[in-house]
Formats: structure tokens, sequence, C-alpha cells
């Protein structure tokens, strides 16, 4: 009897931890007042705990100066991020300005900067180096007179690589461009001080980092303008109108609380458990490739190519035994346009695996995904 497969695919998403689950319990069942409602008793409840949630994530952020709008997670936060400055800025300067990004985006952060082209706007995708990392230099090389606005994630969804966040932040900083990074799987994986980074605008979600699902939220400086997406009661600043969910949200911010109060813990555990699994397969399958810098990576990730077999033979087989993906959870089946971004081909960006390891996986399942892996690519390759 096959028992469930192993799971290695917490960057899709994670469950809720109990500390979270504890924490939203009240919220959900007793104090469920809405906090818009400040003349009822539990209206003036729920909205105490917004604040609260509002501070502990300044806090754990390093965030103090900061404006927070709770959304619905992070493709919220980065459409009103983008589309919402973007038009702000094209209300104000009566015509539409050039944008960058970089071609190993999410989705989240490719498809609004791609409507903005339909609007008017110039994009220009930047093709990182073949480790996945974006420089100063060819930023530098991609801004024009128009540039308004630069959008570069913390660290990659599919290979884990960690941009040089600093080094943009300069480049940006020296043209008077702003800069919005979408760190929702950065955030709770590395140590963090937004003040110090100097980020105008950033987006985060609950659920990778075992809050609930469906919320998130855009942290922005006081003296960023946006335009709303939508209109209504005028909550949040009437940037995001609407009933804010107080339940998700106290589960956002004792989910930020707790990846920052164990964050040494976890990144030394998780670098050492993705070390072995990387060293044991390479060993193991030596022509085996790896994608995206190794030193600037998030230590939950791992992403394979695997040469020589079939990438839709290798997943089906795989399957059963491990559960891990071939690329982002939102890419339809596509080869994932990361790794094409990369240089692999269609082929082995379909032949390619992306592991991501969770708080309670353990050295005994790394053991397993080894040998598993290593028995499917030996028959594979003996076809
Ligand atoms: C980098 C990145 N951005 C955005 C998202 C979307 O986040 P959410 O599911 O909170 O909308 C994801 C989730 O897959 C992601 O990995």
């Amino acid at each position: 009897m096959q028992g469930s497969p192993l799971e290695f695919d917490f960057q899709a998403t994670t469950p809720c931890a109990e500390e979270v689950l504890d924490a939203m319990e009240p919220y959900w069942k007793d104090h469920w007042g809405n906090p818009s409602s400040r003349q009822s008793r539990g209206g003036v409840r729920a909205s105490a705990a917004v604040e609260l949630a509002r501070e502990q994530i300044s806090s754990c952020l390093g965030m103090d100066s900061f404006r927070i709008a709770f959304t619905s997670g992070a493709t919220e936060a980065n459409n009103l991020a983008l589309l919402g400055y973007a038009r702000e800025y094209c209300a104000k300067q009566g015509q539409p300005g050039h944008l960058i990004t970089v071609a190993t985006e999410h989705h989240a952060v490719l498809d609004p900067l791609r409507q903005l082209t339909k609007e008017g706007f110039a994009l220009t995708e930047i093709t990182p180096n073949s480790d996945g990392l974006l420089t100063k230099e060819m930023l530098i090389k991609a801004f024009r007179k128009e540039t308004f606005l630069v959008s570069v994630m913390l660290a990659n969804n599919e290979i884990g690589v960690i941009q040089p966040i600093k080094l943009i932040v300069e480049a940006c900083r020296s043209r008077g461009i702003k800069l919005h990074t979408d760190a929702s799987q950065a955030i709770g994986y590395l140590p963090f001080n937004l003040e110090d980074l100097d980020i105008d605008l950033m987006s985060i979600s609950g659920h990778k980092i075992y809050g609930p699902k469906g919320i998130g939220c855009l942290i922005y400086k006081p003296e960023i303008s946006l335009m709303p997406l939508q209109w209504g009661g005028g909550q949040e600043e009437s940037l995001r109108p609407g009933t804010l969910p107080v339940p998700l949200v106290v589960g956002l911010a004792k989910a930020v609380e707790i990846a920052y109060r164990d964050l040494s813990l976890n990144q030394e555990k998780l670098a050492f458990l993705r070390n072995k699994l990387w060293q044991g397969l390479k060993i193991r399958i030596p022509d085996l490739v790896l994608n995206g810098s190794l030193n600037n990576r998030l230590p939950h990730n791992l992403n394979i190519t695997v040469p020589g077999v079939k990438g839709h033979h290798l997943h089906a087989e795989l399957r059963p035994f491990i559960s891990c993906s071939s690329g982002s959870a939102c890419s339809n089946g596509e080869p994932s346009h990361v790794l094409l971004a990369l240089g692999r081909s269609k082929s082995e960006a379909s032949a390619s695996l992306r592991f991501s390891i969770g708080r309670d996986s353990n050295s005994s399942e790394i053991d397993r995904v080894i040998q598993i892996l290593v028995k499917i690519v030996d028959r594979l390759r003996a076809y």
C-alpha cells in the first residue's frame, strides 16, 4: 500500500501553524464584530485586533514609518502597488512612463505590468544572468529618462535566488525611481529590516509562511500615492475598501511573528536539509543541473534539471511518491518562464523539479527523496 506522497512543495503553500489557528479562533467564534463599526463594542474590539496586527507586522519587519493595506494576498498587493502607483503617476504627469522588471518575476507581477503596456506604459523585462540574478549594471542600462517604477522580487518562487536588493535600491534611489518588491517568498526566511532597505512598496502573503490563505498586505511608504483598484466603504485609507477579514488579519500577524521568532533556527535547519538533498542527489546523478545560484538562495529551495529524461515521464513517476513542483504553482502546466529565461530549453525546463522544504521536514524524508528520485531517473534512462 502506497502512503501519501512526501510533501516537498512548501513554496506553493504551507499549512496553518497551530499557534496561528489558536490566535484566529476567538475572532471566528466570539469576537466577530466589524472593525469598521466603531459604535459597537464588538467593532471596537475587532478594530483593536486589526491595529495590533498592523503593529506586530511593523515591528517584526522593522518598518515603523510604513503603512500597511491588507489585501487578499500577494497577487492583489502586487496589482495594487503596480497598477495603483502607475495610474496615479500617469494621472499626475499627464502621460504614462517607463517601467522595469525582470523576466523571472511571478505572473502576479508580470501580468499587471503587461496590462499597463495596454494602457500606454512602456515596459522593459530584463533577462537576468544564467544564475537568475540581476546586477546593478543591468538595471542601470535599462533605465530611461521616463523610468519611474522598478519591480524586482526579493526571492524567486521557483529557483529561490535572492536578488541583490540593496544594490537595486541604490540604483533606483540615485535617479529618484520608486522600487516595488514582491517579498512573498522571502518574508520569514530571511532577516529583514524594511527601514534599512528603504524599499518603497512591498507585497507579502500569509499562506507562504504558515499563515492563512486569502490574506496578505501591501506595505508602502506614507509619501507613496496610489490610485485604488476598487471603491467602496473607505477602509484601508480608501485604498482597499471592503470589510477586513479580522481572523485572517490576526493570523497573518501571528504567522509573521512566529516566522521571525524562529528565523535563525529554521534557516539553519532548512539549509542543512536542502544541502543534504542537493549533495545526495549530485553524487548519485552527477550530470544533474542546479537552476539558480547556490549561494544567494532561500534556505528551503532546490531547483534541478534532470538531463536525459522526459519531463512528463519524470513527473508522472514521481507524483505518487513525492509532492514537488515543476515550477510555479500558478504556471498552468506550461514550461517555466523562469527556467526559459535562465537559458534552459523547453524540454530541459519541463524535466526540472522544485523541491521546497518545510519547517517540519526531516532528514529521513530527505534520504527517501534521494532514494526514490535516483531509482526513477535510473529506470527512465534505461528505456
Ligand atoms: C513570488 C510570488 N508572488 C505572488 C504569489 C501569489 O500570492 P497569493 O497566493 O498570496 O496571491 C506567489 C504565490 O505563488 C508567489 O510565489
